[in-house]
């Protein structure tokens, strides 16, 4: 069939046929209205790929930032004048397994998965295609729309706590704690042991206690660096909090950011017995 360009406008014989699919094409990058849903060509299957019927897709902060081109050097792997290497949007989903390239045999039509497509995107589709490797059977007790949501923060979390070596008893600061990277955050400090002191604001306040949080800090109410206050580990996943941070150390620290990111979590030198390298932590394919 003759492809379908996400930023075609005019009649296409094929469209509304099997072979198509309704997509959130980016059209140019700009504001939300940028983004409309169009018809396209439905991805067919290559070896050791999976066509999975999107159920429930996410939208993250790595979406809002390619669709404005913000940081500049997401024209570089999306299009210089516009994202025309990733024309839509959507980097986690869940959803039905629909038909499977060869030799795919860890999955069959009709299995309920999840997954995530890394740079490539394209989940804010009706179908999106994926290597097998990055595709995981959905626990039967995860709602689709949970299991969607586990990738972008879940996974940066744990590269995150791992570089930085995160033990039982730490008491950790996790800055931005309402997020999808914080929510994540949290979680995953306490199933480590940490104590967990969390900074949201007041509308997500409940929402952070509810997730484990030891204590919860509301950033307008309150100043995490009051005297006295002193953690083992900072995880800023805003950016905003650097100079307030030093005032808690009482030595230097060792810091582990993404380049470039605003996200970077930082250990007090004094607290790791040997220190080790700094590492960027996680894939650099994720935006800051
Ligand atoms: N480098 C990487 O690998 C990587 C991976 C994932 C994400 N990221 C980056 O990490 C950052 C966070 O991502 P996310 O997905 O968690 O974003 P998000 O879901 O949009 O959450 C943003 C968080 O920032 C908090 N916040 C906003 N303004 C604040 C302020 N003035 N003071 C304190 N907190 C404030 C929000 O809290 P309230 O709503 O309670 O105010 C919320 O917790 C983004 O910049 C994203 O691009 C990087």
């Amino acid at each position: 069939m003759p492809s379908i360009s996400p930023f075609a406008t005019g009649n296409r014989s094929n469209k509304g046929s099997d072979l198509c699919m309704k997509a959130a094409v980016i059209t140019r990058y700009g504001t939300p209205d940028v983004v409309q849903v169009r018809e396209v060509e439905r991805p067919t299957p290559k070896n050791n790929e999976v066509l999975v019927r999107v159920r429930a897709p996410t939208v993250s902060a790595a979406d809002w930032r390619i669709r404005k081109a913000d940081p500049f050097i997401v024209r570089f792997f999306a299009g210089l004048l516009r994202p025309t290497k990733i024309p839509i949007g959507g980097m986690e989903f869940a959803g039905t397994v629909e038909s499977v390239g060869k030799p795919v045999t860890r999955f069959a039509p009709g299995e309920e998965v999840f997954g995530r497509t890394l740079f490539k995107l394209g989940t804010h589709a009706e179908y999106v295609c994926v290597p097998e490797t990055l595709l995981a059977m959905k626990p039967v007790n995860l709602p689709l729309e949970e299991a969607a949501a586990v990738f972008f923060g879940g996974m940066t979390v744990l590269g995150f706590l791992a570089n930085a070596k995160i033990r039982p008893g730490d008491r950790v600061l996790i800055y931005g704690a309402s997020g999808s990277v914080g929510v994540f955050a949290v979680q995953l400090a306490k199933h480590f042991g940490a104590h967990v002191t969390a900074v949201c604001s007041t509308a997500n306040l409940d929402l952070v206690k509810s997730l484990g949080a030891d204590e919860v800090v509301d950033y307008a109410k309150e100043d995490f660096s009051a005297a006295g206050r002193v953690y083992d580990m900072i995880f800023d996943t805003v950016g905003k909090c650097s100079k307030k941070a030093a005032r808690c150390w009482q030595t230097s620290s060792r810091l582990n950011r993404a380049i470039p990111s605003r996200l970077c979590i930082a250990r007090r030198a004094a607290t790791r017995p040997t220190p080790s390298s700094i590492s960027p932590g996680i894939m650099p394919w994720i935006l800051s």
